[in-house]
């Protein structure tokens, strides 16, 4: 009989397609994907640790597990990602009932681990065996590209480094590979990936990510490029120009500050100052004046005072944010942040939270309210889930689009194709509108 499977995923884009690579290799090898843990007799949790609450779930979660297990004793039990690197051997400890703990590192080397030969498997061997004709892409139009793993940034709040190791970037030629394969399946909408995918650099020839991004650009049947997580000092004009010379690629940027306030900027390590900061995105609104951009924030960092945390609220402010994140600082194992002391009272993080969501709440609404009476380009994903007579899409800042394409010609609304849509109605985060011919 066949043997059946679920994935549970938690955190980051990265950890996404770690489970689409799974999930592939494992349908490789005659397992059959199923929807519930009920029915499955390998249970893969690829878990996030960023943040403290993130680390809590997968542990209450494996604690509900435990009682299947009881019940059915040949059920297997995997802890993949972050946790698991972090955690390693004290996964077993902690929760004995599970079978096997394998980190980001050992996604290619499934083999070893449902052959029994390794129970903990947290190392970063050399070779990651990245097989990306087996990905198991959920989506049929978009795929996701990691170009770079890992992070040599050490940014004193963040347990990247550790859970995730140093940084590797991938051939440029394997990389423009993966995307014709991509595209050949109908995939028209390509996201490059990486921890700091700006900090890409070619181990073959020492390309840089404005050279990749523009030859990813060129591939024939690229509708549109994103790409996910840039970090601030490693911007630079060839990235730019690349963004700038190629209308495929989105016109919107991800790109954290995490604070406002250059004290806590050096305390947390960024390698810019708040100055340097707006700098980099002036520079960048004027080579792309259309140009959005999203952040991530932290708030209640060792040592903000008000005033620092003022300076973030008057950033966010200035550089008007399509949309963003904020957290409460989260102390992480073995980080540098831990010694700083100068701990903010858990009140004052949580209120400070609130108040940059009221702000941002403010901005997204105004900025999506901006968009009524305009026709925007939408790329087709499929039927909407709410309903069935609506289709649904993104724009190029990556906003849902819900729209009724009626007076649209069959052959415009497949998914992958490009349609302008006149928007008629802000929804709470989405967009509502009318396909027009
Ligand atoms: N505490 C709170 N937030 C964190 N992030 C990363 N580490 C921490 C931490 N220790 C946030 C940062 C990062 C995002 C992915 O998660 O804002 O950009």
């Amino acid at each position: 009989m066949t043997k059946t499977f679920f994935i549970e995923t938690w955190g980051c884009q990265m950890n996404d397609l770690d489970s689409q690579r799974l999930s592939g290799s494992l349908k490789l090898r005659g397992y059959r994907r199923v929807e519930s843990e009920e029915q499955a007799d390998l249970i893969l949790l690829n878990t996030c640790s960023i943040r403290d609450k993130s680390e809590q779930k997968v542990f209450s979660h494996l604690g509900r597990l435990r009682e299947m297990k009881q019940e059915r004793e040949e059920l297997q039990i995997g802890v993949c990602g972050c946790v698991a690197q972090q955690e390693g051997e004290a996964v077993l400890h902690r929760a004995p009932w599970v079978d096997f703990v394998m980190g980001p590192g050992n996604v290619g080397h499934l083999d070893q681990i449902l052959s029994g030969d390794r129970r903990v498997a947290i190392d970063f061997p050399d070779d990651r065996n990245y097989d990306y004709l087996t990905v198991d892409r959920p989506s049929a139009t978009k795929a996701q590209v990691t170009i770079i793993e890992g992070c040599n940034k050490n940014c004193t709040f963040c347990i990247v480094p550790t859970t995730r190791g140093r940084e590797v970037s991938r051939p440029f030629d394997d990389v423009l590979r993966e995307v014709r394969a991509a595209v050949e399946t109908g995939r028209v909408e390509i996201e490059l990936l990486g921890q700091t995918v700006n900090a890409y650099r070619c181990p073959v020839t020492s390309r840089d990510f404005g050279a990749l991004l523009a030859a990813v650009a060129e591939i024939d049947g690229v509708a549109r490029l994103r790409f996910m997580t840039s970090h601030p000092a490693e911007v630079n004009d060839s990235m730019i120009a690349a963004m700038r010379d190629h209308v495929n690629v989105s016109r919107y940027l991800h790109l954290p500050v995490q604070s406002g306030s250059s004290k806590i900027l050096r305390r947390m390590k960024r390698l810019y100052t708040r100055e340097h900061y707006l700098e980099t995105i002036s520079r960048i609104r004027e080579a792309i004046p259309e140009i959005h951009f999203s952040t991530d924030v932290i708030v209640g960092f060792p040592g903000e005072t008000d005033d620092d945390f003022e300076q973030t609220l008057s950033l966010i402010e200035e550089v008007r944010y399509g949309s963003m994140f904020a957290f409460k600082y989260s102390p992480r194992p073995g980080t540098p942040a831990l010694k700083i002391g100068d701990a903010v009272d858990d009140a004052i993080a949580s209120e400070r939270l609130t108040r940059v969501f009221d702000l941002h709440e403010r901005i997204k609404r105004e900025h999506l309210e901006s968009y009524r009476g305009r026709v925007l380009p939408v790329l087709v994903e499929g039927p909407s889930r709410h309903d069935a007579a609506m289709l649904t899409g993104r724009t190029d800042y990556n906003i849902v689009v819900n729209f009724s394409a009626a007076s649209a010609p069959a052959t415009d609304v497949r998914p992958g194709s490009m349609l302008g849509v006149r928007i008629d109605q802000a929804q709470h985060h989405t967009l509502r509108g009318e396909a027009v011919a």
